[in-house]
């Protein structure tokens, strides 16, 4: 087993995290079946309305009685949604993506006042030590690689840089992490553990549609870019996002004609949800990460989290252990 401050402050069994993906990228089944496993399952809420939440934290704990998280942006935060979560008190109330004005204590204060440990997530060091003085209880630091909404740097310098800055606050390291390997990186780079999206993406319990699935499974990595053009068609405002995405004829076909995407947003966000509802992986955007590279197969979330676990204790105990030697 590889335990960390992280696991002991949240009691879960491995420091493995299912990202809280909004927009319908989790659900129930997936949330538990992290959670069943050892790590921690998150539900993302963006999309969602209170009773559509209070619904699913029930489905939560009728299938897992482990601790799990929910997630908000907190640049959209809705308050009946938020009141779903305190009401529901999950194990941890996770954050992401707070607008430069917003006072995140305020969000923090009430959290911890429903019994919840507070965890937020930025890509870049000023916004999770503006986390970290809050009051966050967990700080994400999410390199650029990851699936999503990102910022501009990478995992490698980001996580060190914030384990340093927050410190002795517990960092989870996100972007790029899909197998045992990046874990034990994550912990050789000051992390407590890994929140992962991309990977946990292509699981039998994920909600997406299999083509969706399949579309990860089938990227070598190389195929994503950064673009603004997906929140232009939905008309969201993330404060200073872009997001990583698979590129596709969706994407190619708007590249260098945003100010088209602007004209003709409300017809293109109503191709895109039919697109979506119809599995059409070539005419939706697809958010995912580089490390869509290292995935080669739709499997079980648990087999994944048992996997990259073994996997690091292996690379941590035998490879590296042996790398040492003495003259
Ligand atoms: C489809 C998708 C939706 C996401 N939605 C959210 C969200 O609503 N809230 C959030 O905090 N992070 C969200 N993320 C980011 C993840 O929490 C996480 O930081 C990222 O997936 C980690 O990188 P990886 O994809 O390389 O594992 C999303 C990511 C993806 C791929």
């Amino acid at each position: 087993m590889i335990q960390t401050r992280f696991c002991s402050l949240v009691e879960i069994r491995h420091p493995i995290v299912l990202g809280g993906m909004g927009g319908g990228a989790t659900g129930a089944p997936l949330v538990a079946a992290v959670s069943n496993s050892g790590g921690l399952g998150i539900l993302g809420t963006s999309g969602m309305d209170g009773s559509r939440l209070r619904a699913e934290v029930e489905a939560i704990r009728r299938a897992t009685d482990k601790p799990f998280g929910i997630n908000h942006l907190l640049f959209e935060v809705d308050e009946e949604r938020f009141s779903v979560t305190l009401d529901t008190k999950p194990t941890v109330a996770s954050f992401a993506w707070a607008r430069p004005d917003q006072d995140l204590r305020a969000y923090f204060d009430r959290a911890h006042s429903a019994g919840c440990k507070v965890m937020y997530m930025g890509g870049e060091v000023f916004e999770n030590v503006r986390a970290a003085e809050a009051g966050a209880d967990i700080i994400v630091a999410q390199g650029t690689e990851a699936g999503g909404h990102v910022a501009w740097m990478a995992s490698m310098p980001l996580v060190p840089m914030v384990v340093d800055a927050v410190a002795p606050l517990p960092v989870l390291a996100a972007g790029g992490f899909a197998d045992g390997r990046g874990l034990a990186a994550a912990l050789a780079l000051g992390a407590e553990g890994v929140l992962v999206g991309t990977r946990l993406l292509a699981t039998h319990e994920s909600p997406l549609h299999p083509n969706f699935k399949q579309a990860i499974v089938d990227s070598d990595g190389h195929d994503t870019v950064l673009t603004e053009i997906p929140d232009l068609a939905s008309g969201r405002v993330w404060p200073g996002a872009m997001s990583r995405v698979g590129r596709n004829r969706f994407i190619e076909r708007w590249a260098g004609r945003e100010w088209a995407v602007r004209r003709e947003q409300r017809a293109i966000a109503q191709a895109v949800a039919d697109a979506r509802k119809q599995g059409d992986a070539a005419n939706a955007p697809l958010f995912f990460g580089q490390d869509a590279g290292l995935i080669d197969a739709i499997r079980p979330a648990g087999e994944v989290i048992e996997s990259m676990v073994a996997e690091a204790e292996r690379i941590i105990a035998e490879r590296l252990a042996k790398l040492i030697t003495r003259r």
